[in-house]
């Protein structure tokens, strides 16, 4: 149930809270100052989560209003935070947390999640997965799985999915046929497995992933999803995608910015793929108020932004972040929005742990607010600001031929039987009979609501 126009008008309010103590100062040319802030930030989103934990007692979860790829997209940043602050010290938990979350398919396919699991959060929690691969995330292995291995199942349940009856092509937004916007095509499904097949492409060399990254690419494009590198949020299946809705959001338009740019890497700086992120840089102004200071177009100044949308910006100054260093021409011009954004961010938060809070706007003039989204989105930006010192992203063969390194199809541990992810997207009927009940549960739940 992640990131579409569909929510759009079920604008939560914001808790409002006076400030108990004064902003998070930043210096963001200075490591240490960087390292703190982002410290203190983490040290919130984990207090939230260990309280959440102690009541539901299910890791990997946050509790109500955060829906489950809220918390894929907060795992992977705090897989981030470790790599990037050297602060280890909740790598266990956040283990657990991944781990407990991949699903009876070895492809984060929890079946508790099957009312609301679209493409867009299986592949958060995918992405989550490749980071930890390109970041050396601690050792721990799922049975004989690796991070790497999770990725490329989830890679491989999506492109398995791909849609050519309609549309020709693309991702729809949901994978079950009974959940409410399967007919739906949104930008974000087929830009997650863009950015996923690219990050593949990079870390294994393999060309299926260059290819269906291309692939990916090229149909959002044709289908006018993105047009003139303007971002578009997705179309209706049913209607052949001819009526696209027009909303911008920045997570979508830095998810793309960012697979273009890892594509411009894989190719070693083709002109083909330069002239995309070059033609996204150019766009990502739309995003961008107070002289470069990143905002959510759609709903940030009219306060309407809900609960996943206020969790947008966090994704795209991850993103912005790590293109800046696979396609180093646009670096300056990112980084500059990125510091100018941290700082506002920084700016906006105060307290500690638990009591952490921070601002949906990251322009000084905004509210505080006890939302998991804005905190997220404070960690994301800020530090982002050490993606450009910190060692780049590891690849398969920086690793040698070791067991991180994944095996050579991921898909060989899995595909016995039961254990393939369903082939036939949407239908319930391809899942084995075990999970017929919480299927039926599921189905039941939908047809409620
Ligand atoms: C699914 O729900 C059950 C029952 O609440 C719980 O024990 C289990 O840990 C959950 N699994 C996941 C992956 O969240
Ligand atoms: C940037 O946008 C301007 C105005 O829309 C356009 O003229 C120019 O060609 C664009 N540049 C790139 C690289 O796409
Ligand atoms: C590819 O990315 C690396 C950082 O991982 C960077 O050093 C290199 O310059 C990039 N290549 C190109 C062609 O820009
Ligand atoms: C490349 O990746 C694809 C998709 O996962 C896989 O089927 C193929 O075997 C891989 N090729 C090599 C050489 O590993
Ligand atoms: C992974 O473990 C399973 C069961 O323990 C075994 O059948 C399979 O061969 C193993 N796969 C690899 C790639 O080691």
């Amino acid at each position: 149930m992640f990131l579409s126009f569909l929510t759009l008008s079920l604008a939560t309010s914001t808790t409002l809270f006076a400030r108990s103590s004064a902003a998070l100062d930043l210096d963001v040319k200075d490591q240490q100052s960087i390292k703190s802030v982002a410290k203190t930030l983490a040290g919130g989103i984990v207090a939230t989560y260990k309280n959440d934990l102690g009541e539901s007692l299910i890791p990997g979860l946050f509790s109500d209003p955060y829906y489950w790829w809220e918390a894929g997209a907060v795992f992977g940043s705090l897989v981030d935070y470790s790599f990037l602050t050297g602060d280890n010290q909740y790598d266990d938990l956040v283990g657990e947390a991944l781990e407990h979350q991949i699903g009876d398919f070895n492809a984060f396919l929890p079946v508790n999640q099957t009312k609301t699991l679209g493409n867009d959060d299986q592949s958060t929690w995918g992405l989550a997965a490749m980071s930890a691969a390109e970041n050396g995330f601690t050792t721990s292995k799922i049975g004989n799985l690796s991070w790497i291995d999770l990725a490329k199942n989830v890679f491989d349940s999506q492109a398995r999915r791909w849609d050519s009856k309609t549309c020709d092509g693309g991702l729809r937004w949901q994978i079950y046929e009974f959940n409410y916007g399967y007919s739906y095509k949104n930008s974000i499904s087929s830009g997650q497995f863009f950015l996923l097949a690219a990050r593949l492409a990079k870390f294994t060399g393999n060309e299926t992933y260059s290819d269906w990254a291309e692939k990916a690419f090229e149909w959002t494009q044709d289908v006018g999803l993105i047009d003139d590198y303007h971002v578009y949020d997705g179309a209706d299946a049913d209607e052949g995608c001819s009526d696209v809705n027009r909303i911008q959001w920045p997570s979508n338009h830095a998810i793309f910015t960012e697979a273009a740019a890892y594509m411009y890497n894989v190719t070693k700086g083709s002109d083909k793929w330069k002239t995309v992120v070059a033609g996204f840089l150019n766009t990502s102004s739309v995003f961008q108020e107070d002289g470069g200071i990143l905002f959510n177009v759609a709903c940030e100044n009219n306060g309407k932004c809900n609960t996943d949308q206020r969790a947008m910006k966090g994704l795209a100054a991850r993103s912005y972040a790590r293109a800046a260093i696979f396609a180093p021409f646009i670096a300056e011009e990112l980084t500059s929005v990125l510091e100018a954004s941290a700082k506002g961010a920084a700016e906006g938060c105060s307290g500690k742990e638990a009591k952490l809070q921070c601002s949906n706007k990251w322009t000084g003039n905004g509210e505080p607010s006890s939302g998991l989204g804005e905190v997220f989105g404070a960690l994301a930006v800020v530090q982002g600001l050490l993606v450009k010192d910190a060692k780049a992203p590891a690849t398969a063969s920086d690793r040698g031929t070791g067991t991180s390194a994944g095996s050579p199809t991921a898909n060989a541990p899995a595909a016995s039987g039961s254990d393939q992810p369903p082939e036939n997207e949407g239908a319930a009927g391809a899942l084995t009979v075990s999970r017929g009940l919480s299927l039926a549960v599921a189905a039941l739940v939908v047809v409620l609501l």
